[in-house]
């Protein structure tokens, strides 16, 4: 007997499978779509000229010199890409991290670069002193301990001095208590009412970091960053932190890692619906990558379908090193 030809017709009112039947079909239902003005791509800004060195951990990923990252901001804006999130790599660390907010250091004068060459691009940097401090803690350590009020003046100080540089949002990712409503002060004091704060609100201490360490140079030289960054088994706690970051006045809320911490994005945007980023992270990138080259996955499959999910999850912004990948995938 041929179950093709004797099979009953089933009496079945809703059939879901009628609106997948064709690409046309599927992309008019489809309820999620990525656009190229909500990637955000991160770039890793060195000291010299003509530098463009490869992360090892992290392929497609580089460390840029200032000429060098203007010529890759202008091919991200070529590429629909309309942000940038600087982060540098100073030639000398201290143990206060004072490089950060030296207007000479890449960061700063990466700003001005790209201010001047490539207006209409956002320029977002990165605020934290893990890859300006000789022990590659986040603050200054005062008997082993990263002290938050001492380190808060600090991140204050590079804030400031990146404002000043023309940078559009400032993004503190150190998870020290205060820092937010402490950056808006200094800011508005200083006439800088109109930069935005993006605020590292929700961030784990993820095992996911690790190439990133590797690119910035920034692994701490003892102990671990379990004293500020969150514990990865806690959710409430990350509505506090985000609610925290909103009454000290910060115009974006971010959750990082992303891939991991999908329920957190989908509980952060539903509680507070403010614009909301995720950061998908150096490790995270770096697994795609490996299995990819491997053979193992379609990479991009599998990045369509990370970054889908992750606006899916409620993220309007992504912060990804996939940014230019993902905006050619979708042009
Ligand atoms: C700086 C900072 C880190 C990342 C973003 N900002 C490193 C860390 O907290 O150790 C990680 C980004 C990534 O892994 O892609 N504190």
């Amino acid at each position: 007997m041929n179950p093709v030809t004797t099979h009953t017709t089933l009496k079945l009112t809703r059939r879901l499978r009628r609106l997948r039947q064709s690409e046309a079909m599927r992309a008019m239902v489809r309820e999620t779509r990525l656009s190229p003005d909500m990637f955000m791509l991160p770039l890793f800004v060195c000291e010299g000229e003509g530098i463009r060195r490869e992360v090892p951990s992290m392929p497609g990923v580089f460390n840029l010199s200032v000429d060098e990252a203007v010529k890759e901001v202008e091919g991200a804006k070529g590429d629909g890409v309309t942000s940038v999130i600087l982060f540098g790599l100073p030639d000398r660390k201290d143990d206060v991290g004072s490089r950060a907010y030296d207007p000479e250091a890449p960061v700063q004068a990466a700003i001005r670069a790209i201010k001047r060459v490539v207006p209409g691009v956002l320029v977002v940097t990165d605020v934290c002193l893990c890859e300006y401090t000789d022990h590659g803690h986040c603050g200054i350590v005062i008997d082993g301990e990263v002290a938050n009020d001492p380190t808060v003046d600090q991140l204050v100080r590079v804030a400031v001095s990146h404002a000043s540089a023309g940078a559009d949002i400032v993004a503190p990712s150190d998870m020290m208590d205060g820092r937010v409503g402490a950056i808006r002060q200094a800011l508005d004091e200083r006439g800088f009412q109109n930069t935005a704060i993006m605020t590292y609100a929700a961030k784990y201490c993820s095992a996911f970091y690790g190439p990133f360490r590797d690119a910035a140079a920034s692994a701490p030289a003892f102990g671990d960053r379990r004293s500020h960054q969150m514990d990865p088994a806690n959710t409430d706690e990350a509505l506090r932190e985000v609610a925290q970051d909103i009454e000290e006045g910060a115009d974006i809320v971010m959750v990082k890692p992303a891939a991991t911490y999908l329920d957190v994005i989908r509980r952060v945007k539903d509680t507070f619906h403010y614009p909301t980023a995720a950061y998908h992270v150096s490790g995270e990138y770096a697994m795609l990558k490996a299995a990819a080259r491997n053979g193992w996955i379609d990479e991009r499959r599998a990045m369509l379908e990370t970054l889908t999910s992750i606006h899916r999850a409620g993220a309007d912004i992504i912060l990804t090193y996939f940014a230019r990948d993902a905006a050619r995938a979708i042009a």
